[in-house]
């Protein structure tokens, strides 16, 4: 970005002065820089270095034919500065803009009403957030503002062109410009940077009167070293800031000592938990900060594919073989973390699935205050606050994309004493939660949504709860969960009716933690006021996950795979019996059961499939299986028929259309219906692929490519990361041709 002022004058050439005008300079700036400063040796050490054309110890020389004016002098010199400006300004051009880079806004704006009779329009104040221990010119660095963040404390009497002129000055220095008021500003630095910078020459000094001062420092480990690199910054300019922005370093200060004294009473009292708790929440603090502020993820390298977005490239032909596992079950981690939280004791995870989805879950309670080691290699330990335990969250707790969290939490949260606001990605935005929040209401709960149901929900907590008898209007697990989970903290029973049977993960888990739920026919029910007790758990590998390479190997000639440890639970086993209706060559071994689910090794051969209609009270029990299984449909001979799945059009995409426009796409016929679709099987094409978000769209896709006369090109595959961790290598592992690369915009 080119910048049109004629001639720049920068006011003190320390080191952030110098580097505003070393990144003047490499930004390309045309017009003239000038520096001023009571220091000789800078102004002609800022020459030497081709930082600025000229300078003057004196302002008053300078100001005349300046075009914008940069004070970047120290705060409490700035109002003497401001003086001398507003003696000599008469004299220079109108337009001229003044802008200055002190790190407190209230001290300087009084100065310069002090200095300039009332507040100059065309004073701007600003605030780059940047620095280095370092200080003075010969410390400028250009790249000092890039990518930084400068903020700008405009109020309604300032020019909007001087504004503008400032706004491009950072800009073209690459930094990004933000705007807030004065009061603001002072509060949020106070915080951020006043506080940390305070205790780092408190902690510091303090350490450095010791006797053994001289030990300390020798063996001065990281976390003191950076304790000390802080307390190294010039004493001078933190001086100057500890005067000018006193009352907002002081609240800060305040807060900072109840925590310190929440935390000594842990220490004192040997309390583990409610270190770990303070701990743990501490240390996944700016990582969970980061994907709410930015609405995405948890994990590194999902964040690093979602930015860049990713699309899958993938290469016909190959076969499907060898031995695996895939990651743990979406739908028990998620539980396994919910009932952990509020059982007694420590709840102890096995093959926990370190997906976006589950990730987000456990993330919630940390916010919650629950102490949650892990997940490492998937083993994760839950330390349990018992059913009334939880703590406020102290902002909107952020699910990401997944929608049987948000459900289950709404649930959940219905039944604490303090308020909740739950937030989702802009994929789980678009999600009904109208069918928790109806039925929770029936309970007495108070929830506002956004129009049309749909997230953010506000819970209000703190109502008293009553148990209800509801039938489901729809086949849904995370309905029926959310209900049993409202029901613990409800007055007497509270049954649920399922109209097909759905996955009974909540039950078994209730069982397991010694919490009574009942069955009868199609109702399960429960009995409020309730508590859990931690069990260990071992989360069988996700048969969802599984059905991607199940479907791989049914329809690839040559193939011969083994899936070990998956989940059968019978409420998850459509997909089994829909393959083998279809003529797939698949086996069970090894069937035993682990910590209340069953569990079997898979054996899969290729085979010739043949279309069929799939048997409606199949659905419920592959529902998220489809999009896989239309590929299957699409490699069979003849028609398959679906009915029934109305409810594949809520999920994270639209299911029957998103599959119906690939599958067009490839050159395979379908016809869609309301409630499901008729799939020809026969030999299609490549093609490119809209994911349209959407985990399981991807795989299913990719899956295809195994039989399909050309590359299948995937767009926006991030979301695999949401549910398939290491989806990528383990595809390639068992014989698929699968490349992973950021996507253009314009195609292949
Ligand atoms: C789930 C239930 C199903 C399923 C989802 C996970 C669960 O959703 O599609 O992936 O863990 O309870 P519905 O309850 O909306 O059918």
């Amino acid at each position: 970005m080119r910048l049109a002022e004629s001639r720049i004058l920068i006011v003190g050439l320390g080191l952030i002065g110098g580097s505003l005008a070393a990144a003047l300079r490499a930004s390309g700036h045309e017009g003239s820089v000038l520096g001023c400063d009571p220091d000789e040796s800078e102004l002609a050490l800022g020459i030497e270095k081709g930082l600025i054309d000229g300078g003057d110890t004196r302002l008053a020389p300078l100001v005349e034919g300046a075009s914008l004016i940069v004070l970047a002098v120290p705060v409490l010199a700035m109002v003497s500065v401001m003086r001398e400006l507003a003696g000599c300004l008469d004299r220079a051009a109108k337009h001229v803009v003044i802008t200055d880079v002190g790190s407190t806004k209230g001290a300087i704006r009084d100065g310069a009403i002090a200095a300039f009779g009332k507040l100059p329009p065309r004073l701007v104040l600003g605030h780059p957030i940047a620095g280095s221990e370092k200080s003075g010119v010969a410390a400028a660095n250009p790249r000092l503002f890039a990518r930084h963040k400068v903020i700008l404390t405009p109020d309604a009497t300032t020019d909007r062109d001087a504004l503008a002129r400032v706004y491009r000055l950072w800009q073209a220095c690459g930094a990004e410009v933000l705007e807030m008021s004065v009061e603001h500003h002072d509060q949020v630095l106070a915080h951020t940077s006043h506080l940390p910078h305070l205790l780092a020459f408190s902690l510091v000094d303090t350490l450095a009167r010791q006797d053994d001062r001289l030990e300390i420092f020798r063996y001065a480990a990281g976390g003191f070293r950076d304790f000390t690199r802080i307390a190294g910054s010039d004493p001078g300019m933190w001086r100057d800031i500890f005067i000018a922005n006193r009352e907002a370093v002081l609240a800060s200060l305040d807060d900072f000592e109840v925590g310190v004294a929440r935390l000594r009473h842990a220490v004192e009292a040997g309390d583990g938990d409610a270190m770990l708790a303070i701990f743990d929440r501490a240390s996944h603090a700016r990582h969970y900060f980061e994907s709410l502020l930015n609405q995405t993820s948890y994990q590194a390298e999902y964040q690093m594919q979602h930015d860049g977005k990713r699309r899958y490239r993938v290469s016909p032909g190959g076969s499907v073989e060898g031995r695996i596992r895939v990651p743990g079950d979406k739908s028990i981690s998620h539980r396994s973390i919910m009932l952990g939280a509020l059982a007694e004791g420590v709840t102890e995870i096995k093959g926990f699935l370190e997906g976006e989805d589950s990730l987000a879950t456990l993330q919630a309670f940390r916010e919650m205050g629950v102490a949650i080691e892990g997940p490492h290699q998937g083993r994760v330990n839950v330390h349990g606050v018992g059913m009334h335990g939880l703590k406020a969250p102290s902002g909107p707790l952020y699910v990401g994309n997944a929608g049987t969290a948000m459900r289950l939490f709404a649930g959940l949260l219905t039944g604490q004493a303090f308020a909740t606001e739950l937030t989702g990605d802009v994929s789980l935005t678009k999600r009904p939660m109208g069918r928790v929040a109806d039925p929770l209401r029936l309970m007495g709960a108070e929830i506002d949504t956004a129009e049309g149901g749909r997230p953010p929900l506000h819970i209000h907590g703190g109502k008293a709860l009553e148990g209800i008898d509801y039938a489901m209007p729809m086949a849904s697990a995370q309905v029926k969960s959310c209900l049993l989970l409202a029901g613990m903290y409800a007055e007497g029973e509270t049954r649920v009716r399922e109209p097909a049977p759905t996955r009974d993960h909540t039950e078994r888990m209730l069982s397991g933690f010694g919490y009574p739920v009942q069955r009868d026919g199609d109702t399960c029910w429960l009995v409020g006021g309730g508590t859990l007790t931690a069990a260990p758990i071992d989360v069988p590998s996700d048969i969802s996950s599984a059905t991607f390479f199940l479907v791989a190997a049914a329809i690839t000639p040559g193939s011969d795979l083994v899936l070990e440890h998956v989940g059968i639970n019978p409420t998850r086993i459509g997909v089994i019996n829909i393959l083998q209706s279809m003529g797939a060559d698949l086996t069970l071994s090894n069937e035993h059961e682990v910590g209340g689910e069953p569990v079997a090794d898979l054996h899969i051969r290729h085979a010739p499939l043949k279309g069929i209609e799939i048997p409606v009270d199949q659905v419920p029990l592959a529902i998220d299986e489809f999009p896989a299984l239309f590929i299957a449909a699409a490699n069979a001979e003849g028609t398959t028929r679906l009915r029934g799945a109305e409810e594949l059009r809520v999920k994270e995409s639209d299911r029957l259309a998103a599959m119906a426009d690939g599958l067009t796409a490839l050159g395979v016929e379908t016809t869609l219906h309301p409630d499901g679709i008729d799939i020809v099987g026969g030999e299609y094409g490549g093609g490119r692929i809209d994911s349209q978000g959407d985990h399981r769209i991807a795989m299913a896709f990719t899956v295809a490519a195994l039989r399909a006369g050309g590359e299948i090109l995937i767009d926006d595959c991030a979301n695999v990361a949401t549910s398939f961790p290491g989806f990528v290598d383990l595809a390639r592992r068992v014989g698929l041709s699968l490349l992973e690369e950021p996507s253009d915009e314009e195609g292949a």
